[in-house]
C-alpha cells in the first residue's frame, strides 16, 4: 500500500478486502445466486448447502457446539439488537461497560429510557481494562446479562473476558459479547470463555464484505423473536419459525455476503490469526514508539500493548482532530478515524468528549513504511505545543 494511499483506519473497516475474497464471492454467486432455502431445486440447494458449510465454520471459528446456533445478521449491531432485544424481559437489570459502542449503549438506553431495563456500566481503569470484580459488583438479582465489548474500539484494550466469563456463570448470568473489533484478530473460543451469545461484523478483521455479521448462540441460551416474516418454512402458520437459526432470521439472507464471510474467515484461518496479529502488533509497537518521540501527541492507554489490539488514539492537545485528520489525508495521503467512534462514554472518561481523538488502526496489508509515513507526518503537523 505504500506507494500510494497508507489506510489506517482498520477499525472503521479493513481496506483493501483480500483479492481471493472478492474473487471468490463473485465466481460463487455467478454459479448458485439464488435464494437458499427457497426451493427445491438443484441450485436452492447447493445455495441452502453453502450457507450451511459457512454456519459450520463461523461455528467452528469461534468455539460454538451448533451451527443452527450461527444466526446471520447484517453486522455487529444488528446482531447485537437481536440479541439484547431477545434476551431481556421487563424488570430485568443488564451490566455493559463504559468501554461500549453505541451498539451496545443504545438498545440499552433505548429499553430503559421505556422503563423496560435498568442498566449499569461498570468503569474501565486507566490502562483501559474493566475489572471483573467491577462487574460482579454491579450485578443484582434482577440482572439478566453482562452485554460488552470484548475490544474497546478506541483504546483498542482487550477485555478479561475469561475472569469476567467465571463472573457470569457463578452468578447465573448471560454474557453477551461485542466481538466486532476481536473476532479476527485475537482467537476466541466461547465455550472456554463462558460466553453465552457473540455478535460479530463480517467486514472488519475478518476480512469479507459490509452487510453481513452474525450473532453465536450457546445451545442454552433462548433468545426470542422480535423481527417476523418469511423463512421458507412452517409457510402456512403465521407464527414465525422456533426452531434456530430461523427463529432469528426473517427474510431472504444476503447470500454474497455469507459466501464473503466464509472466505474471510478462510483468508484469516490461511494466514493464521496468531502471524497476522503478531505482525501488526509488531507495526503497532513501532508507532507507538515513533508516536511517543513527539512532544506534541499525548497517547491514550499506550505504555503496554500487552492484550491490545493494533489500535492507538492519541491526541494533539490544542488541535482539533478534524484538522489532524484532514492534514494527514490531503497533505499526506493518510486516512485515519477522527472524532467520537461510536463510544461517548470512553471519551468523557478520557476528557475528549468535545472534540474526539485520532485513531491509527492497522490491517494485513500495512507495511513498516506506512508505519514511518505516519509518523513523519504526525512529525510534520506544526503542533501548537512546539510552535
Ligand atoms: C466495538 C464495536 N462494536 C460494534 C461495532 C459495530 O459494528 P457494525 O457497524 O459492523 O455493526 C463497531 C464498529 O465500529 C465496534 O467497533
Amino acid at each position: 500500500m505504500s506507494d500510494g494511499l497508507v489506510y489506517l483506519d482498520n477499525a472503521a473497516t479493513t481496506f483493501p478486502k483480500p483479492i481471493e475474497v472478492l474473487q471468490g464471492m463473485v465466481d460463487a454467486y455467478a454459479r448458485v445466486g439464488v435464494s437458499p432455502g427457497r426451493g427445491n431445486h438443484d441450485l436452492a440447494m447447493q445455495a441452502d448447502d453453502m450457507v450451511a458449510q459457512a454456519r459450520a465454520r463461523v461455528a467452528r471459528f469461534f468455539g460454538a457446539p451448533d451451527p443452527d446456533r450461527v444466526i446471520f445478521a447484517a453486522n455487529a449491531t444488528d446482531a447485537l439488537n437481536t440479541a439484547i432485544g431477545g434476551i431481556v424481559r421487563p424488570g430485568d437489570h443488564v451490566v455493559a461497560t463504559r468501554l461500549d459502542h453505541n451498539s451496545v449503549l443504545r438498545p440499552l438506553h433505548h429499553l430503559a429510557a421505556a422503563g423496560v431495563i435498568a442498566y449499569d456500566l461498570a468503569p474501565f481503569d486507566g490502562r483501559g481494562f474493566v475489572d471483573p470484580a467491577a462487574v460482579a459488583a454491579l450485578i443484582r438479582p434482577a440482572t439478566r446479562a453482562v452485554v460488552m465489548t470484548h475490544a474497546s474500539n478506541v483504546l483498542g484494550t482487550i477485555q478479561p473476558l475469561g475472569e469476567i466469563g467465571r463472573v457470569c456463570a457463578d452468578r447465573g448470568v448471560l454474557l453477551v459479547v461485542d466481538a466486532a473489533q476481536s473476532a479476527g484478530q485475537v482467537p476466541i473460543d466461547m465455550t472456554a470463555l463462558g460466553v453465552s451469545a457473540l455478535a460479530f461484523t463480517g467486514h472488519k478483521s475478518l476480512y469479507g464484505p459490509s452487510g453481513i455479521g452474525g450473532l453465536v448462540l450457546q445451545p442454552a441460551v433462548e433468545v426470542e423473536t422480535t423481527r417476523f416474516g418469511g423463512t421458507g418454512m412452517d409457510s402456512s402458520s403465521l407464527v414465525h419459525t422456533r426452531a434456530y437459526p430461523l427463529r432469528l432470521e426473517a427474510g431472504t439472507l444476503n447470500l454474497m455476503g455469507v459466501i464473503g464471510l466464509s472466505l474471510g474467515i478462510g483468508f484469516v484461518e490461511a494466514r493464521g490469526l496468531g502471524a497476522i496479529h503478531d505482525r501488526e502488533m509488531a507495526l503497532t509497537r513501532r508507532l507507538r514508539d515513533g508516536l511517543a518521540e513527539n512532544p506534541g501527541i499525548r497517547l491514550f492507554c499506550a505504555d503496554d500493548l500487552a492484550d491490545h489490539l493494533a489500535v492507538l488514539t492519541v491526541d494533539v492537545p490544542g488541535m482539533d482532530p478534524q484538522d489532524v485528520g484532514a492534514i494527514l489525508d490531503g497533505d499526506f495521503g493518510i486516512a485515519v478515524r477522527v472524532g467520537l467512534h461510536c463510544a461517548p462514554m470512553v471519551h468523557r472518561d478520557l476528557g475528549t468528549i468535545d472534540r474526539g481523538a485520532v485513531r491509527f488502526s492497522l490491517g494485513v496489508f500495512n507495511t513498516p513504511d506506512d508505519i514511518d509515513r505516519a509518523i513523519a507526518a504526525m512529525d510534520a503537523i506544526p503542533h501548537p505545543r512546539r510552535r
